[in-house]
């Protein structure tokens, strides 16, 4: 069985990646991701802002985590232990990439076009043998165009290009009014693979308090859908490498992806939720139903969904509101 993948002009054991996430802060973890059979690690991302100012991006993140799962908590650094300074960073990348041999993807979320690029220079001298960059930025002001807002990314994308030798991933969310561009637009400004979607933050409110509640959960399998979408509509329109982060709870979802023409699928829900072991069971569920299907190759099963090869590929797009009506109808 070749599970072997090109991503982002990498060579992948397979296509099973640990996206960005607390657990990358610890060599031990990375260690546990790699014998679990983790193909790359992503670490967690370098918040330029945290740098400037202070904490608060991690601290939301980690939040995050172990209020919403109980079994997560293990697996989650306390947050007075995370020094996250791009010292310790530079020197995780330095040690991670001595003590495994899978490619270690850096993660970088900048505020400055400076410092997009001098912390990406300071990755790849450290070692990351790819940086993901994490355009995780909500655009307020109403004064400012989508058109402003997408150029934004490029530049940033430039920026990093001219600094940086190694391939770069570039990782957003969903929401611009025309994905499909602004997806080939990523893709001739240099990117060698789109990470989609970023889950941006959504708070919640306390009606009894009045108090705004960052209650995020963590994923749940249906929100591959959206991914998944894109995914299947953009395989074979651009060079960049796909990769798809949310939702990934089972190797079914994962062959999904797979399908839709991801090169490589990523999770962080499910190991905060199981732990690195969750690796090896999704490669071994990948690998056993490819095998009774009669699949030798991954690459025989990439893109068979995407909308290229699909005999009726409206189906991807039309709202079919009336076949939905009906199924609840008949219940089926
Ligand atoms: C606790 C936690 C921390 C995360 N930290 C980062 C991060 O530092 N950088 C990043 O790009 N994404 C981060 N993410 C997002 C994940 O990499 C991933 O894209 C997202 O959780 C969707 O994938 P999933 O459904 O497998 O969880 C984090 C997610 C969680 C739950």
């Amino acid at each position: 069985m070749k599970l072997t993948t090109p991503y982002m002009g990498l060579t992948l054991s397979s296509p099973l990646v640990a996206s960005a996430s607390p657990l990358s802060q610890s060599l031990d973890t990375i260690r546990q991701l790699e014998d679990h059979g983790a193909a790359a690690v992503v670490m967690f991302s370098l918040f330029e802002e945290q740098i400037r100012h202070d904490m608060a991006a991690l601290d939301h993140f980690l939040a995050f985590g172990t209020e919403s799962v109980g079994e997560a908590v293990s697996y989650l650094p306390a947050v007075e232990d995370c020094d996250v300074g791009p010292t310790q960073y530079l020197e995780l990348i330095r040690r991670a990439t001595g003590a495994v041999d899978i490619p270690i993807i850096a993660s970088l979320n900048g505020t400055t076009q400076r410092g997009w690029a001098h912390f990406a220079t300071l990755m790849e001298e450290a070692g990351a043998k790819g940086i993901e960059l994490n355009i995780y930025y909500i655009p307020t002001a109403g004064s400012r165009t989508g058109a402003e807002v997408e150029q934004q990314y490029l530049d940033v994308l430039a920026r990093v290009r001219a600094a940086v030798r190694i391939p770069i991933a570039v990782k957003v969310g969903p929401y611009f009014s025309a994905f499909a561009n602004m997806a080939q637009r990523l893709d001739r400004a240099g990117a060698d693979a789109l990470v989609l979607f970023n889950r941006f933050y959504q708070p919640d409110f306390d009606i009894e308090n009045r108090t705004v509640v960052p209650s995020l959960t963590l994923s749940r399998p249906e929100e591959i859908r959206l991914p998944l979408l894109w995914i299947s509509l953009l395989r074979g329109h651009v060079k960049a490498s796909l990769a798809a982060t949310t939702g990934v709870h089972s190797a079914g979802d994962a062959i999904k992806y797979l399908m839709a023409g991801a090169d490589v699928v990523m999770s962080t829900s499910a190991l905060l939720l199981h732990g690195p072991t969750f690796i090896s069971r999704l490669l071994d569920d990948l690998a056993g139903w490819m095998d009774r299907k009669g699949y030798t190759s991954v690459d025989q099963l990439r893109g068979s969904m995407s909308q290229r090869s699909l005999p009726d590929a409206t189906a991807l797009v039309r709202a079919n509101y009336i076949r939905t009506l009906e199924s609840y109808k008949t219940g089926s």
